[in-house]
């Protein structure tokens, strides 16, 4: 395949700040004379927060790493990860068109990228939202047909749920990823043969799926700020810019009510939190920080408290409502654990 830049090239790029301070973290780690060693990383974290990598930005790294630019264009024009061209603002569809994908279905997802995106692949969508293209195997073989969305995985595709991800996506929602057939991770349809002794206490997602809903960035660009920033080899942590950095955090801080809280678990015996869509072990204990412990008090919240919730989870900003908490909390008060376990399994609250 010809790998061209692209013919309409912004005018600029720069990274963020807190962008620009983890680059020169990477950019760290190698010994003097070596730093060329960072252009991977830093190419890709260009593409991250714009989207796809455009001449200045490659350019810009160019610079950064004192490389010739035809050094720079070389890797970037290599590597098909790299996107030369502009992508979707809301997802880049990425079907895997390889043999067990072929078998199992992959043409008929790819028609339907064809139909609700673009004729093309690599083509941006009429809305701006999207955009497609076929690549090759991408390991998940036994959950064939998949397709990778934004940075996750969603495997077991049909072409019906192929275009419900998608209609999701233009929504503003970000389905979990993983199969979405209703198998846990890639044993037989049929269910376990062997393991069983593991199947009850398992949690709702499978290791991959849960790291993903924990992260939480499917199809976030990357601004810096999300994860910390640390190059424990200089002995020091990066931060972003604190100007840049301090202002939204304060004001998005002071919207909405406080949802009541608890000094402490009733009976000394918290809810499993983590039992909720996009809850991990942090976002549980920075619950139990603010003094919240308990479905009920989370199916209790309105507005205001999801608002003040929102963006008052440090580093975790606006999970409540984009994961739905309070809808989740509520089948959980209404209709028990066992429910919501089975309507969790396709998102089905
Ligand atoms: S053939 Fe599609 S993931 Fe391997």
């Amino acid at each position: 395949m010809l790998r061209r830049l692209h013919k309409e090239q912004p005018a600029s790029f720069e990274f963020t700040p807190a962008n620009l301070a983890w680059a020169k973290g990477q950019i760290s780690k190698y010994p003097a004379g070596r730093q060329a060693s960072a252009v991977i990383p830093l190419l890709w974290r260009a593409q991250e927060q714009e989207g796809w990598l455009s001449r200045p930005a490659i350019e810009y790294v160019a610079d950064m790493l004192g490389l010739a630019y035809i050094r720079a264009l070389e890797v970037a024009t290599f590597y098909f990860m790299f996107q030369l061209q502009p992508v979707g603002s809301v997802a880049h569809v990425q079907i895997c068109g390889t043999t067990s994908c072929m078998i199992c279905g992959a043409e008929e997802l790819i028609a339907v990228c064809k139909e609700l995106i673009a004729d093309k692949a690599h083509q941006v969508s009429a809305d701006g939202k999207f955009s497609w293209e076929e690549v090759e195997c991408m390991g998940a073989c036994a959950n064939a047909p998949m397709a990778q969305i934004g940075k996750d995985y969603y495997e077991d595709l049909t072409p019906a749920k192929l275009r419900e991800l998608i209609g999701r996506f233009s929504n503003g929602e970000v389905p979990v990823p993983g199969p979405q057939n209703g198998r846990y991770a890639a044993e037989p349809l049929s269910g376990l043969t062997s393991l069983k002794e593991y199947e009850a206490g398992r949690k709702p997602y499978n290791a991959s799926v849960q790291n993903a809903v924990d992260i939480g960035d499917t199809v976030k660009r990357i601004d810096g700020t999300e994860v910390p920033l640390t190059t424990p080899w200089l002995g020091k942590a990066v931060t972003a810019d604190p100007k840049t950095a301090a202002m939204p955090e304060a004001a998005v801080a002071e919207a909405g009510s406080r949802p009541a809280a608890l000094a402490a678990a009733r009976d000394g015996a918290a809810d499993n939190l983590q039992e909720l869509e996009g809850i991990g072990p942090a976002l549980a204990k920075l619950c139990h920080e603010l003094g919240i412990f308990h479905f009920d008090q989370i199916a209790a919240w309105g507005p205001a408290e999801i608002a003040w919730m929102d963006g008052n989870l440090k580093g975790f900003r606006g999970r409540v409502s984009r994961d739905k908490w309070v809808a989740q909390a509520k089948i959980i008060v209404e209709a028990g654990l066992e429910e919501f376990r089975r309507r969790a399994k396709t998102n089905d609250y």
